[in-house]
């Protein structure tokens, strides 16, 4: 049985990965972790907490984590995302934030850790605020987890919040170097550039979305704005490749339960600029090993989309949990 931590900004995406993983199999969710990114904090819970009750699984504790990055300003995505992080369509019976844990984020993570040694997989679709207060309060957590899954970075200085900058990583430049700097232990990352090109065809998505079912109604609801957005001539334009529907937070997740899904990857030591005027959080690949870092991040580039197309399937018509 794996078991996941997942540290999430949900999102749209997010919103997508946390159902993949509610029917992985073979998948215990130990705990979802919420920090500030794609929206504020406070929508951020509410969101968790609604797709949670969409899949019936508000037993899951919710844990609330930070409202802001640690040095840097707050920037949100609500372009994308709806300024409710979820487009826009609300719920008026919305699951009350009563339903969070009295613990805060970071220390949940330390603690779920602590008591399960080297088995905690901890997936982290957001801005790596929380991840980087967490190894500050307990420097040994990395030593406790299994691996660690990050969406977030870019690999060929292609942005898609700055020129040369990854929303997650913008939006928490100080957290991400922290997290790349002192988690040691097994890291994946799905990074801009990859998922760009991963993209899934508009007519998978389409066949998805038309799925008869409730919670495939929920993914549709929630994503129209988003996909709205994503098939326009512009936004194809500015994505690499634009080729289709790109469910970023997805990727991380997927390669968390599914030892088999990445297909192809590379090994480096990366960093985060902390200065740059033009290149503040945009991810730094040292393949000339500058840095001397032994602990290299293992960078997807190729990943087993027929699986990935299954899961998405799975995650809105399994009904074992939901
Ligand atoms: C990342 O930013 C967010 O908008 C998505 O949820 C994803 O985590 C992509 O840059």
């Amino acid at each position: 049985m794996k078991k996941l931590v997942l540290d999430v900004d949900t999102g749209v995406d997010d919103a997508q990965a946390i159902m993949i993983a509610l029917t992985a199999p073979d998948v215990e969710i130990l705990g979802i972790t919420c920090c500030h990114g794609n929206t504020p904090l406070d929508n951020v819970l509410k969101n968790t907490l609604r797709v949670l009750k969409v899949c019936n699984r508000l037993d899951i504790p919710v844990y609330k984590g930070f409202s802001k990055p640690l040095l840097a300003s707050k920037q949100h995505a609500s372009d994308y995302h709806g300024k409710d992080g979820l487009g826009e369509v609300p719920d008026p019976d919305a699951p009350g934030v009563e339903l969070l844990q009295k613990e805060k984020a970071a220390q949940a993570m330390i603690k779920i850790a602590k008591e399960n040694p080297g088995e905690v997989i901890l997936v982290a679709t957001g801005p790596l605020t929380n991840l980087a207060v967490a190894v500050q309060l307990d420097p040994s957590l990395p030593k406790k987890l299994k691996s660690l899954y990050i969406m977030g970075g870019n690999t060929e200085s292609r942005g898609n919040t700055t020129m040369c900058g990854e929303f997650n990583f913008v939006a928490d430049p100080e957290a991400a170097y922290i997290v790349l700097d002192r988690y040691t232990c097994p890291t994946y990352i799905a990074a801009w550039e990859f998922s760009c090109r991963s993209s899934l065809p508009w007519s998978f998505c389409d066949e998805w979305l038309s799925l008869k079912t409730e919670k495939a109604a929920f993914i549709r609801k929630i994503s129209n704005l988003s996909m709205k957005k994503a098939r326009s001539v512009e936004y194809q334009k500015e994505i690499i490749a634009g080729k289709g529907f790109n469910p970023c937070d997805v990727f991380a997740l997927a390669a968390a339960v599914d030892d088999g899904f990445i297909t192809e990857s590379e090994k480096v030591a990366v960093t985060v600029e902390l200065d740059g005027k033009h290149t503040r959080g945009m991810m730094v690949l040292d393949y000339m090993e500058h840095l001397k870092k032994d602990h290299k991040v293992v960078i997807m580039k190729t990943v087993d989309l027929e699986k990935l197309k299954k899961m998405l399937f799975k995650a809105v018509i399994q009904t074992l949990h939901c």
